[in-house]
């Protein structure tokens, strides 16, 4: 039986992607906080299932891809979907800015950690809401933004780091024969998980007024994650394939940032080992 992973699952367009792939006979895991979210999601039938993780610490992630791998040996779609907007900027237990821990260390946490499942499926497929090339540049000298923190702004900046991951990762597994799809869905009608201020409250009840149904969105992505699919890299923007330009400072842009985030994990491990040892 065919299995999908979809972390944030429980709610939004995650949802709308898990139960289309239930119809189409998978076994759908989604990976969300909320337990009645995901119980609810559960009673749908015995290819429901529901895991339990806070994914924006980096144990919970590397936890998670050991329970998948152990159990699941052939994964055919991985969506990366959880988010959380914060309208101040919190870090997380880990120490890291959240939208940077929850909506890109996370997923690329998970991608690279789950290459060895998605490598052993017929069409295996990663889809990741990045930016689609639709957000502005990166803040390199200030990864985590740590200066003029804006909670809209700092979900667009994650999104542009999620797409330097997507070209990263083509790079790094060309040969796997995993496709990796990048896609901004434009407005739609969600939970909006997360904290909001009164004036971005207000206005995000007036994207839920011009935004489209999550059944829109889901049906728009749908045919860039069916196969056959040769490339190894697509950006999709509300239904429609986008170029990722200028091609060779993505390519230098998603290296540096590859070799960053390498880094910064390994000083948070040597951190860690370092409290543990007292
Ligand atoms: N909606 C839009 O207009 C829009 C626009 C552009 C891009 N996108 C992108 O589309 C994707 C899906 O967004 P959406 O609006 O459909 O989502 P949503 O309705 O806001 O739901 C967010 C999901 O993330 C999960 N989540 C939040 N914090 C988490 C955590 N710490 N650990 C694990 N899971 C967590 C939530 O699960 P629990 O509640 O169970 O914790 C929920 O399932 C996101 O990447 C978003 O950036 C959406």
């Amino acid at each position: 039986m065919a299995t999908a992973v979809v972390t944030g699952g429980t709610d939004g367009i995650g949802r709308g992607l898990a139960e289309e792939y239930l119809r189409r006979g998978f076994e759908v895991l989604v990976v969300g906080r909320d337990g009645r979210k995901g119980a609810a999601f559960e009673r749908a039938g015995e290819r429901a299932r529901f895991i339990g993780a806070d994914l924006s610490g980096v144990a919970e992630n590397r936890h998670l891809v050991e329970w998948i791998s152990q159990r699941y040996p052939v994964l055919d779609v991985l969506v990366l979907g959880a988010r959380y907007h914060r309208q101040t900027r919190l870090l997380t237990a880990d120490g890291f800015e959240s939208n940077f821990a929850l909506f890109y260390l996370s997923r690329f946490l998970l991608s690279h950690g789950l290459v060895g499942p998605l490598s052993r499926a017929e069409h295996p497929v990663v889809l990741n809401f990045g930016g689609a090339g639709q957000t502005g540049p990166v803040r390199w000298n200030d990864l985590q933004l740590e200066r003029d923190y804006h909670g809209v702004g700092a979900m667009g900046h994650a999104g542009r780091l999620n797409d330097l991951l997507g070209v990263d990762f083509v790079g790094a597994y060309a040969d796997n024969g995993i496709r990796y799809v990048l896609n901004h869905p434009g407005v739609v009608v969600t939970s909006f998980a997360g904290e909001y201020d009164p004036v971005t409250a207000a206005q995000v009840d007036q994207l839920r007024v011009i935004g489209k149904p999550v059944a829109s969105a889901v049906a728009q992505i749908l045919p860039f994650l069916d196969p056959p699919g040769r490339e190894g890299l697509t950006a999709v923007l509300e239904g429609r394939r986008v170029p990722l330009e200028p091609k060779a400072r993505y390519l230098d842009d998603a290296r540096r940032l590859h070799d960053l985030t390498v880094d910064l994990l390994a000083r948070f491990d040597h951190r860690t080992a370092r409290f543990r040892r007292g």
